[in-house]
């Protein structure tokens, strides 16, 4: 790789990634983990070749074409890409690349997470023990939902829906799911398709949102789709925040209608509806699916193996224009 490509590195990515990147490129780092967007972002690209970058960094229709015409590449350190408008950066010619598979187990482990979380009252559980307020085992104290025999309904069933899928199988539930197009078989392993996910939303005991998020999909989880849900379902997201109206939910959690979520994205994040705060039936965390030190590591040398590919000419992997 000659050293001389010059590589703007948007994020304090993790140790190891971070060294890959500067034995191989000549880089412009961002020690403070500052959150570059905009103008800030443009004029710290200038004299680059290529962008590694997180899904902070917004590369937007009005932004892309706005790059300098040295960067030809933009890798992001995600599965997800709303943060890059794709057909802008095909206009210009940009490659994009993303990150897809190596953080399918990590996020479905929090999914999990946050199933369990939720539907066993976590947060009530720990706060109890916490503030000194537990008085003794009673028989009827912090029950929820069990998940053995229930109905799993899973949107989205791409890399990490069919993790959550096998993870479902253990805890002994049926799953279903609803994605663009079916699976085969030996994929689908039993689980129920649905062609709609209006039907899908009529068999979710729990539900598990983990579709990309795309226009069409924007506040998918509002106040109709949860009136289809069976009362005292269970709903978590670890996906993207937009794809859930929170003032739907919200609403939904105050009436019982839910009986408890688990978010690990919101719409806005950081910025968090405060109504969720007052709200002890729901179970949150700050974005953390792919939050292993192994799949972070994955993923950062996802996005390298790409960048790696186009500088030296080969057929550029985990490509999206
Ligand atoms: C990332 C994610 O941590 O990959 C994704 O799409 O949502 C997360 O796992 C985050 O987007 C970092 O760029």
């Amino acid at each position: 790789m000659p050293k001389d490509i010059k590589l703007l590195v948007t994020r304090q990515f993790p140790d190891d990634v971070l060294a890959r990147c500067e034995q191989d490129y000549t880089c412009s780092l961002n020690p403070d983990d500052a959150n570059w967007n905009g103008d800030d972002l443009l004029g710290r690209a200038a004299g680059h070749d290529a962008i590694l970058l997180s899904s902070n960094s917004k590369f937007s229709a009005d932004v892309i074409p706005r790059l300098p015409d040295s960067v030809k590449i933009l890798a992001t350190f995600s599965v997800g890409f709303e943060h890059i408008d794709i057909d802008a950066a095909k206009a210009k010619g940009l490659i994009v690349t993303n990150t897809p598979g190596v953080l399918s187990e990590a996020t479905a482990d929090i999914a999990f997470m946050l199933l369990l979380c939720a539907s066993r009252r976590a947060f009530e559980a720990d706060n109890m023990v916490r503030t000194g307020q537990w008085s003794g085992w009673t028989p009827t104290q912090l029950c929820g939902p069990g998940m053995q025999g229930k109905r799993l309904a899973i949107l989205g069933m791409g890399g990490i829906g069919r993790q959550v899928a096998q993870r479902g199988r253990a805890f002994g539930m049926t799953i279903h799911y609803h994605n663009r197009s079916r699976l085969p078989a030996d994929l689908e392993q039993g689980a129920v398709y649905h062609d709609t996910a209006d039907d899908l939303m009529a068999v979710a005991d729990f539900l598990s949102i983990n579709c990309p998020m795309s226009d069409d999909m924007v506040h998918f989880l509002n106040e109709d789709r949860i009136g289809r849900m069976p009362d005292g379902a269970v709903v978590v997201n670890s996906a993207r925040g937009g794809l859930v109206e929170d003032a739907a939910l919200i609403a939904a959690l105050k009436s019982g209608k839910v009986f408890a979520a688990g978010l690990d994205v919101f719409e806005g994040e950081p910025t968090v509806n405060p109504a969720y705060w007052a709200l002890d039936n729901v179970f949150m965390s700050p974005h953390i699916g792919s939050a292993t030190v192994e799949t972070r590591n994955a993923m950062g040398f996802t996005a390298l193996d790409s960048l790696d590919a186009y500088f030296a000419g080969n057929e550029v992997p985990n490509r999206l224009a």
